[in-house]
């Protein structure tokens, strides 16, 4: 099966860089805000799409147990170093556009700041609706190609694409920006209703940001996000969907054990067996690795 290319995090120091280093506060804590508004208190078994170093992993702390996937291993071991090695958190390396869990078994699942790095959004959501459950929650953060800075460049005629028409816009290679409308719809084909919409990052100016401090702007922020059920102009938006029980599909099983919440990515055969360090598929004979607490489902063994 072909899959879109993946914009590769392996050996990136992102979270220290972008985020620890580059003056990300105030987006940081308005995002904590916003995820406080759509989580449950609690659940059971919630999976992290695009997960990185586990910036977010800790908001989640009312599940039981919380996946985090992601492509790179150095974000992952990140996340391990961060959130240590209890049963609380499975680690797993793979591709959103090939997922290794059997269908039906996340009560929620986030996606923050992964999107934008989707070819194929579709395809992606797809894959994550086909792991939820009916009535799960899915919070979706995507990039906004309908904000304010946007509209005015392309309005002075200093930006060539249009931010009021559909079609995604990749800005820098892997890196797409997405209209609000698009979103909707293609969570609305996918089954997903959504329950609530904000608009985060209204005051992402580098003067703001310099000379009010990151607590208050992200205050001031937590105000303004309300405002996304009726418009929506930040750079970042955050949606909260909730699976429809359109087709009258039946729960999943819950699985205590991990290696049974796995599918092989390659044939979808369902019962992997567990050798310790690997996992086995006995329908296509394919190994997927096992390493320092680290599911990896990119390529199999050889
Ligand atoms: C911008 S970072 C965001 C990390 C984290 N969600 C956060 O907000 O701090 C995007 C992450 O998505 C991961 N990613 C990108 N494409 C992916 C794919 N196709 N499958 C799995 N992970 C992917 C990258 O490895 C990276 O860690």
């Amino acid at each position: 099966m072909t899959t879109p290319p993946v914009c590769d995090y392996e050996g990136s120091d992102y979270q220290q860089s972008f985020w620890e280093q580059g003056g990300r506060e105030y987006e940081d804590r308005a995002e904590a805000i916003a995820l406080k508004r759509m989580l449950p208190i609690s659940g059971k078994l919630m999976l992290e799409l695009g997960a990185g170093a586990g910036r977010n992993t800790p908001r989640y702390a009312g599940f039981e147990r919380i996946v985090l996937l992601d492509y790179s291993t150095t974000q992952l071991i990140q996340a391990q170093e961060k959130l240590g090695h209890s049963s609380k958190y499975v680690y797993v390396a793979a591709d959103i556009y090939r997922l290794p869990f059997r269908d039906r078994q996340f009560d929620a699942a986030t996606m923050i700041r992964a999107l934008h790095h989707m070819a194929d959004a579709p395809k992606a959501l797809k894959q994550i609706r086909n792991v939820l459950e009916p009535n799960a929650v899915f919070i979706l953060e995507f990039a906004n190609k309908l904000n304010f800075k946007s509209m005015l460049r392309y309005l002075l005629g200093r930006q060539k694409w249009s931010p009021f028409t559909l079609e995604p816009v990749e800005f820098v290679k892997l890196n797409f920006d997405f209209h609000p409308k698009a979103i909707r719809n293609w969570l609305g084909e996918l089954g997903f209703s959504i329950e609530k919409t904000l608009t985060v990052s209204h005051f992402r100016l580098g003067l703001l940001k310099r000379i009010v401090p990151a607590r208050l702007l992200a205050a001031l922020d937590g105000l303004f996000q309300p405002t996304g059920r009726f418009w929506q102009y930040t750079p970042s938006v955050f949606v909260k969907a909730r699976v429809g029980n359109l087709h009258d599909e039946g729960m999943g099983q819950i699985h205590a054990n991990v290696p049974d919440l796995f599918k092989c990515p390659d044939c979808e055969g369902e019962k992997l067996e567990n050798m310790m360090d690997h996992l086995h598929c006995p329908v296509c004979e394919s190994n997927w690795a096992v390493r320092d607490g680290i599911y990896d489902f990119r390529e199999r063994m050889k």
